[in-house]
């Protein structure tokens, strides 16, 4: 645990805008993003997007049925190869490793073929240009099959915080996102969760797109 703090802290200070947070997800909050991993009648296929050092990961690992399958896409080619790793010698991930892949590759540049009943998202929205975001929503909506849900996260009031210390071409950004956001939720949004216990807070949004 202490290693994948280190790891996550390493990688902020190297592409803080794309790891987004010093430290990973607490166990509150992948619980909260996992809570729609359920034993159906069906096998479930799920894409954790943004997974880092497999904080979600472990959740989603706890709830796996056996002929589930899950994918782990990451842009950061350290944070991939570590979860390589953990499936390899991990006590909760080693025995979801025969249906579990790592794809080293931006969300972005998948093929929108709407293969997952489940997208889990720990994208840092709020570091992106709002041009980004809004592409990175579609893609996300793009791999969900219909009637699939789409879960992410977004900590409590950040954008206010961060806006009140930006200059102003960023707060502009950040009400752009703001607005994008607040518009995605109201069309979409299903079901919302408060998690306290995370540093900082956050909120879990459940969306639907049809
Ligand atoms: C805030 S961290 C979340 C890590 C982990 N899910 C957690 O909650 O502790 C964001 C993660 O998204 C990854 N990421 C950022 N942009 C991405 C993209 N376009 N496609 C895939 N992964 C991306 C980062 O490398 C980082 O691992």
């Amino acid at each position: 645990m202490l290693h994948e703090h280190r790891l996550f802290l390493r990688e902020y200070a190297r592409h803080f805008h794309t790891t987004g947070s010093l430290v990973p997800s607490s166990r509150w909050l992948a619980a909260a993003l996992a809570s729609y991993v359920v034993p159906g009648q069906q096998p479930l296929r799920i894409v954790e997007v943004g997974p880092g050092t497999g904080a979600v990961t472990r959740a989603l690992a706890r709830r796996l049925g056996p002929h589930d399958q899950l994918d782990l896409v990451e842009l950061n080619p350290r944070f991939a190869e570590h979860l390589r790793e953990c499936l390899t010698r991990d006590p909760v991930l080693r025995p979801i490793a025969d249906r579990t892949r790592v794809i080293q590759a931006a969300v972005q540049e998948l093929p929108q073929d709407r293969q997952y009943h489940l997208v889990i998202s720990g994208l840092p929205l709020n570091n992106f240009a709002a041009e980004l975001v809004e592409q990175l929503l579609n893609s996300l909506a793009g791999l969900l099959r219909p009637g699939g849900t789409l879960s992410f996260f977004q900590y409590v009031a950040i954008r206010k915080l961060r806006a009140l210390a930006g200059g102003r071409a960023d707060r502009a950004r950040l009400r752009a996102i703001g607005m994008l956001l607040q518009r995605t939720l109201q069309a979409h949004e299903v079901r919302r969760d408060l998690v306290l216990r995370n540093l900082p807070p956050a909120w879990v949004h459940h969306l639907r797109f049809d």
